[in-house]
């Protein structure tokens, strides 16, 4: 028990923001020792982005940052050249995520960094594949989402809120991360063989797009037969040539929607998310714990395909069956019957929500100070030997003579590279 799977891999983290942090984050919580290049005096731009407090690192930055050396470092000055290189060249894991080009103009490209280390795995994040007519474009979530169909096909398809919408969910941001590190645990395996680091580029719009798969699939069945059966518009709807927003239809061949449910009035989170499945047991079931038995024999609603061309029907039913209910208590009548249901939780309902503090889902750290304790998101998953610990995130540069000291500088040269700009910023004129 406690073997971390990556004990002993050293990764150097040229990364900021979300998308390459999130990486780093999950390869320090799996025993990795990562050591996080901050620019001496502003550091990670989410270190005040979104503060709390003035004087505190952000939650932004907090819950992505944890278990992290940080080394302040201008990698711009000779000496700050010197430092990095000597970093890399016992490296396993070298990660970037700066605008397309700028760690080409620093010097350490993955040319470079493999002539210094071809053991080291070279990872970067950028927003775009090499091949795309994007790839020079600087990229936040939202660019992500609008160009690899997520924005396009979310959301409502008529009325006033017929726009391309945002998903809650960072597809663009942490999911490049966990795709990066799929990635990187990929080459570090393939290192085994090889003797050799590979250079891994993950791009926000693939991370996203394999997330979209669905909707390519769609877009493939629209071009052979030019409906969705599966999408609330089919059948009295025109589709036009590309994937429409289906609103909160489920995205498989399954019949879901968001019902509302008592006490919507005032929250706008009353809502419980009801499946009724294709199968004929299924739907059975479905119907006895609704009380619509009368379906079982009506061919309107009797087969999965009858059921798709009368999903607004459906809809409408369930929902006046829903609303005089508690979403909690329409998940617990289907959820007892075998039906797919869900409530729809808010935030403050999921981190108020004892059951998923297990010591991985919901954890909480200890940072100590003015901030104490926060809750962040563990490890997505669980390993049968293996319990990360979840510890305090660093102070901009709070490890870098540590770190300096290890690698082997004196006391001398590390107080020269403070006062020459390339661990602390120089004063200013
Ligand atoms: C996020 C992003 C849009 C920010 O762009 P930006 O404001 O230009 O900031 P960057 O951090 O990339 O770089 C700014 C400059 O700081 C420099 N820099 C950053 N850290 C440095 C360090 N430790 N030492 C020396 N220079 C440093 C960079 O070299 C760059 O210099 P340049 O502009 O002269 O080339 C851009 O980095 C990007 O598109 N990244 C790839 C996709 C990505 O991961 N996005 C974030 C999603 S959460």
């Amino acid at each position: 028990m406690n073997t971390a799977p990556l004990q002993g891999i050293k990764v150097i983290d040229f990364t900021s923001v979300q998308s390459g942090p999130s990486c780093t984050q999950l390869l320090a919580w799996l025993g990795a020792d990562v050591i996080k290049i901050e620019r001496p005096g502003t550091g990670d731009a989410t270190r005040d982005e979104l503060q709390f407090d003035p004087d505190c690192p952000s939650y932004y930055f907090l819950q992505l940052n944890s278990d992290k050396k940080s080394l302040a470092l201008d990698a711009a000055t000779p000496d700050g050249k010197a430092i990095l290189t000597k970093l890399l060249e016992t490296a396993d894991v070298f990660i970037e995520n700066l605008h397309p080009g700028a760690m080409d103009k620093l010097g350490f490209s993955w040319e470079e960094v493999h002539k210094i280390n071809p053991r080291c795995v070279y990872a970067t994040i950028k927003g775009f594949p090499l091949s795309s007519k994007y790839k020079n474009l600087k990229a936040y979530e939202p660019v992500a989402q609008v160009t690899a169909g997520a924005a396009s096909t979310t959301g409502w398809w008529e009325g006033p809120d017929n726009i391309p919408t945002q998903s809650g969910a960072a597809l663009g941001d942490s999911n490049t991360g966990m795709h990066c590190t799929i990635g990187i645990l990929a080459a570090l395996l393939q290192r085994q063989h090889t003797g050799e680091g590979s250079f891994v580029y993950q791009s926000m719009h693939n991370a996203c797009l394999n997330l979209c798969r669905i909707k390519t699939r769609d877009q493939l069945t629209l071009d052979r037969i030019g409906y969705l059966t599966q999408f609330p518009q089919y059948p009295d709807q025109k589709f036009g040539d590309f994937v429409p927003r289906s609103g909160n239809q489920e995205g498989s061949g399954v019949l879901g929607w968001t019902y509302k449910c008592k006490g919507w009035e005032t929250d706008p989170n009353a809502y419980a998310y009801i499946i009724l499945q294709r199968g004929a047991k299924d739907f059975e079931l479905a119907c006895k714990a609704l009380g619509f038995e009368d379906w079982l024999t009506n061919p309107d609603f009797n087969t999965a395909d009858a059921r798709d061309r009368n999903k607004q029907a459906i809809y409408k039913r369930i929902g006046e069956w829903a609303i005089d209910k508690t979403k909690y208590e329409v998940t617990e009548i289907l959820s007892k019957a075998g039906v797919p249901v869900a409530p729809v939780l808010n935030t403050k309902e999921i981190m108020t929500d004892e059951t998923l503090y297990d010591g991985n889902t919901l954890v909480k750290i200890d940072q100590g100070g003015k901030i104490g304790e926060f809750v962040t998101v563990g490890v997505p998953f669980t390993l049968s030997n293996f319990q990360p610990t979840y510890g305090p995130c660093p102070t901009l540069g709070g490890n870098t003579d540590e770190v300096l000291k290890a690698y082997g500088y004196t006391d001398e040269e590390i107080a020269s590279f403070a006062n020459n700009g390339t661990t602390a910023p120089l004063p200013k004129q």
